[in-house]
C-alpha cells in the first residue's frame, strides 16, 4: 500500500472480528453491546487499543488514568473506537530484583495483546524507565500500527533553596549522609520534596532518554517527549496522539516501516547528544534485534565519537527536563545536529523527521547548547573491550571525574551484592582512592536481571576523606540518573564464566577510555588456571518466569532480550552451563 492509500472499513483488521454476518462476529458485537456501546459507536471504525501501564505502585504514571481518557477523546473525535487495555506497569522503584527483569515480560504482553485483540492501531503509554522500550519491543514484533504517548517528566522541585533532581540527588545526598554531613532530619525532609508530581524522573535518566529516543525514531508526535507530565499541553498531546492513532490505522503504517536502520542510527545519535542513559544501549540492542536493524555496540562507539553532547542536563550537566522543555525541547536539540541525523526517516505523522524540526528554536543556550559551545565535544558514552570484557562493556565518561578516565589500580573484589553491602565500609580492607572496586554476579543471569547496582558505593571512610569518585567495574547496569567512573555491562558476565569471574584481590586493572580498553593485567595462563577451578553458581529459580528468564536471556551486548523473541535467532546460544 502506498503512503497516501487508505484502507476501506472492510479491510480493517477489526472488521474480521466485528463485521461479518457469522456466529463469532455476533458474539463480538453482542459483547460490545454488553459493555454499553451501540452499533454506531464501533461499526466500520478503527479499533484503537490504549495500552495503559498505570498501576498504584508506578507513581511516575499517576496521571495515566486521566491521560487514557484524553486519548479516548481524541480517538472518538477522529472517528475511531477506543479500548483501554491495562498492561503491566514496570515500576522502577518497586519491582524486585529490578524492573529490568520484567522488561521482556511487558514486551511479550504487549506483543500478545496487540496480536490477540481486534486492534487496528495502538497508543502505547510509556514513561518510567523500562516501559517505553518494552512497549516498543512488543509493538515491533506484533507489527500493529502504534504510536507512543510519552508520560512526560515530573515537575521541577527545590529543597532548602536548591533545585533537586530526582534520582541523581538521592545518590548525592546519600553520599553526604554517609560522609556525616547530613542529619537524619534533613534526609527525612528531603523525602517530601525529591519527587513532587506525577511524571517520570526529570533528569536525563533512562526514562527521559528512552522517550526522547522514541520521538527521534518517529514513534511519538513531534515535541511530545519533552512536555512535562502536568503541563496542560500534555493533556492536549494525549488527545492528539489518539487522533493520530486513528490515522495510523486507516493507513496501516506499521512499526517495522518506521523503525529501520535509519531510525536506530538517529536514536543512537540522539542518545549521545543528550548525554543519555547507558541503559539505552541495552534497550536499543534489544529493539534492534526485533527489527533486524543490524545494530552493534561498535555503532554506539562510532556515533559517540562524532556527536557532541548538547543537552546540559543532569546527571551529566546542570539542568532538569522542565528547563529543557522551556529551552525548546527535543526539536531544538535535533535542529542543532541536523547534519548527523537521517532527516528523511519516516514518522508516525506520515512525514519525515525533518518535519519535527520545523519552527525549532533554542530559547536558552545554556540548557541546550549550540554546536560551537557543547557540554562535551564528543564521547558521551564509550564502548571498551579487552581481556576483562571480550564482548564489550560501557562507560559514561561525561559523568565521571576526568582524572579517572586513564587509571591503573589494584582490584578490590566483591563476589556478589550482599558481599559488597556487608564489607564495603569495613576499614580493615584499607581501600584507597586508587583501588578499582569490582562487583561480580550482578549481570543478566547472575543477579538476575542485570540490576542498577553499577554505581558501586564508595567506602564511607573514603567519602569522609573527600573521595567522590573511583573506578568501579561490574556486569550490572547503572541507573540513568547515576554518575561516576563506573564500567558497566561487562560481557560476558561473571555468572557464565566471563573473565570478570576470575578477578582476584590485588590484580592490577587498567582503564584507558581514550584507547577504549579495559585490561586485567594477569597472564592468559594464569586466567586459564583460574577458569579451570571456577565453579558456576546454581540458577536462582527452578520454575516459572525466573526459569524462562534464566534459560532465554541474552548477554548485555545483545540486549538481554529473550533468545526466542529475537527476530531471526542470530544471538549466541545459551552458555554451556545449562
Ligand atoms: Fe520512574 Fe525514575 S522512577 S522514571
Ligand atoms: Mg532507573
Amino acid at each position: 500500500m502506498s503512503q497516501s492509500e487508505r484502507l476501506t472499513p472492510q479491510q480493517l483488521r477489526s472488521h474480521r472480528y466485528l463485521g461479518p454476518d457469522d456466529l463469532r462476529s455476533f458474539g463480538h458485537r453482542s459483547r460490545q453491546k454488553q459493555a454499553g456501546f451501540s452499533t454506531e459507536d464501533f461499526a466500520g471504525k478503527p479499533v484503537i487499543g490504549i495500552l495503559n501501564t498505570w498501576n498504584d505502585l508506578i507513581s511516575c504514571h499517576a496521571h495515566f488514568r486521566q491521560r487514557a481518557e484524553e486519548i479516548k477523546r481524541g480517538v472518538w473525535q477522529a472517528g475511531g473506537f477506543p479500548v483501554e487495555i491495562p498492561v503491566m506497569g514496570l515500576s522502577e522503584t518497586f519491582m524486585k530484583p529490578t524492573s529490568m527483569y520484567y522488561r521482556n515480560f511487558l514486551a511479550m504482553e504487549t506483543e500478545e495483546v496487540l496480536r490477540t485483540y481486534p486492534l487496528d492501531a495502538a497508543v502505547l503509554m510509556g514513561g518510567c524507565d523500562k516501559t517505553t522500550p518494552a512497549l516498543l519491543m512488543g509493538a515491533l514484533s506484533a507489527d500493529v500500527p502504534s504510536i507512543v504517548m510519552p508520560g512526560g517528566p515530573m515537575n521541577r522541585t527545590s529543597w532548602h533553596g536548591e533545585q533537586l533532581a530526582s534520582g541523581t540527588d538521592v545518590w548525592r545526598f546519600w553520599a553526604e549522609r554517609g560522609a556525616g554531613r547530613m542529619s537524619c532530619e534533613a534526609w527525612c525532609s528531603l523525602e517530601d520534596h525529591i519527587a513532587a508530581s506525577p511524571g517520570h524522573c526529570m533528569t536525563m535518566g533512562t526514562a527521559s532518554t528512552m522517550t526522547a529516543i522514541a520521538e527521534a525514531m518517529g514513534m511519538t508526535l513531534a515535541g511530545a517527549s519533552s512536555l512535562p507530565a502536568t503541563h496542560a499541553g500534555h493533556s492536549r498531546m494525549a488527545s492528539e496522539t489518539g487522533r493520530a492513532a486513528v490515522e495510523l490505522a486507516w493507513r496501516d503504517r506499521r512499526p517495522t516501516q518506521i523503525l529501520g536502520r535509519q531510525a536506530f542510527e538517529n536514536a543512537v545519535t540522539v542518545l549521545m547528544a543528550l548525554g543519555g542513559s547507558t541503559n539505552a544501549i541495552v534497550h536499543l540492542m534489544a529493539m534492534a534485534g526485533r527489527a533486524q536493524a543490524g545494530l552493534t555496540l561498535d555503532d554506539f562507539d562510532r556515533i559517540s565519537r562524532r556527536t557532541p553532547v548538547l543537552a546540559n542536563l543532569r546527571p551529566t550537566g546542570q539542568y532538569v527536563m522542565g528547563d529543557f522543555f522551556d529551552a525548546g525541547g527535543l526539536p531544538a536539540l535535533l535542529d542543532q545536529i541536523r547534519d548527523l541525523l537521517h532527516l528523511d526517516a519516516p514518522t508516525v505523522q506520515f512525514g519525515t523527521l525533518a518535519d519535527y524540526l520545523e519552527g525549532a528554536k533554542i530559547w536558552n543556550e545554556d540548557v541546550i547548547r549550540v554546536r560551537s559551545n557543547p557540554v562535551c565535544p564528543t564521547g558521551s558514552l564509550a564502548v571498551l573491550r579487552g581481556n576483562l570484557a571480550p564482548d564489550g562493556c560501557v562507560i559514561k565518561p561525561a559523568a565521571a571525574e576526568s582524572r579517572l578516565l586513564q587509571h591503573r589500580g589494584p582490584a578490590a573484589v566483591f563476589s556478589n551484592y550482599p558481599d559488597l553491602k556487608a564489607r564495603i565500609d569495613d576499614p580493615a580492607l584499607q581501600l584507597t582512592a586508587e583501588h578499582v572496586i569490582v562487583l561480580q554476579s550482578a549481570g543478566p543471569l547472575g543477579a538476575p536481571g542485570i540490576p542498577e547496582w553499577g554505581m558501586l558505593p564508595i567506602p564511607k571512610y573514603l567519602l569522609q576523606q573527600g573521595v567522590r569518585d573511583m573506578v568501579r567495574i561490574s556486569d550490572a547496569r547503572m541507573s540513568g540518573t547515576s554518575y561516576g567512573a563506573c564500567v558497566l555491562h561487562v560481557s560476558p558476565e561473571s555468572y557464565v564464566g566471563g573473565p570478570l569471574a576470575l578477578v582476584q584481590n590485588g590484580d592490577m586493572i587498567s582503564l584507558d577510555v581514550a584507547g577504549r580498553t579495559l585490561t586485567l593485567e594477569v597472564s592468559a595462563d594464569e586466567l586459564a588456571r583460574r577458569k579451570a577451578a571456577w565453579v558456576p553458581a546454581d540458577p536462582s529459580f527452578s520454575r516459572g518466569y525466573g526459569r524462562l528468564f534464566h534459560e532465554q536471556t541474552t548477554q548485555a551486548h545483545e540486549g538481554c532480550d529473550f533468545r526466542f523473541l529475537h527476530a531471526d535467532g542470530s544471538v549466541t546460544p545459551p552458555p554451556s552451563i545449562y
